[in-house]
């Protein structure tokens, strides 16, 4: 049995709190948060000094908070890991045996997420720590990785391309809409279409429209409509990188 006791209950601690319960052979025995949380039948606590014993102690707490938070905690050289994409493993303190466990997905409370496919990136500083940490990851995902500090960090950028920036597009595509009177609803199918072309092709190839066009025409209407916009420089930003990415380094 692996016994976790989850520091944090944001988006990723309440979302592998449901992803571990009752699966066999892995125990949440505690859950520690700053606030009180409703509704869990889990013990917890909202004082570091009462933390229990457990095999691994899972940090998720804000990027910016993980160092000072683990520095914080009362015990010495158990397994504690940290669930970022973007931090590096020894932000931790080394008053404890250091590792990652960094689900590579976008979570947020009230959706549902299929911990089963979520790609799990573990790191650890030694070896049975981290048979430790892929034996975990595996009883709740199909998809565990070993992967660096440093490959972690170059994922997460792609990451932050992909989903963040992607969905503030997306904001922007809301707003351009909401302000022309329609319902951002019309664009959704070629939101589903533009992500499940990739599943056959390689985003250079499903690349279209009029930058890839080199359609100056179409693109000087486009900058023309969105003059006095704020986001006038973002589309010729976009457009001057889709007309380089011929030449991009994807080998
Ligand atoms: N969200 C994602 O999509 C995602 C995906 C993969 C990895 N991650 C990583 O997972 C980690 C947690 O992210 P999250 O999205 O779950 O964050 P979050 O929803 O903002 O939750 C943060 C949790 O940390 C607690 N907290 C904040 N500041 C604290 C402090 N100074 N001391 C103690 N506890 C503190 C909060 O407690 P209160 O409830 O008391 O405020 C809350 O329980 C981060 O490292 C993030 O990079 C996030």
């Amino acid at each position: 049995m692996i016994s976790i006791l989850l520091l944090g209950y944001g988006n990723v601690g309440q979302h592998l709190h449901r992803a571990m319960q009752g699966v066999t052979g892995v125990t949440v025995q505690q859950i520690y948060n700053r606030s009180f949380v409703e509704n869990i039948e889990t013990p917890q606590t909202q004082k570091l000094s009462d933390i229990t014993e457990a095999d691994v102690y899972i940090i998720a707490v804000p990027d910016d908070v993980i160092g000072d938070f683990s520095a914080k905690l009362p015990f010495r050289n158990k397994l504690v890991v940290h669930t970022s994409g973007g931090a590096h493993m020894e932000v931790l303190s080394n008053a404890n045996r250091r590792g990652v466990f960094y689900p590579l997905q976008t979570f947020s409370k009230n959706t549902e997420v299929n911990f089963s496919t979520i790609p799990i990136c573990v790191e650890a500083e030694n070896k049975d720590d981290l048979k430790l940490l892929k034996k975990l990851g595996s009883s709740i995902s199909k998809n565990v990785t070993e992967i660096s500090s440093e490959e972690r960090e170059q994922l997460h950028v792609a990451a932050v391309f992909i989903n963040n920036f992607t969905n503030h597009l997306y904001h922007i595509a809301e707003t351009i809409s909401a302000k022309n009177k329609m319902e951002f609803d019309l664009l959704k199918p070629l939101i589903a279409e533009t992500a499940k072309k990739i599943e056959t092709l390689s985003p250079s190839q499903a690349q279209t429209g009029p930058a890839k066009r080199n359609d100056t025409k179409t693109i000087e209407k486009h900058l023309k409509l969105l003059e006095g916009s704020v986001y006038r420089e973002l589309y010729e930003k976009l457009t001057e990188s889709i007309k380089k990415s011929e030449s991009f380094d994807t080998t």
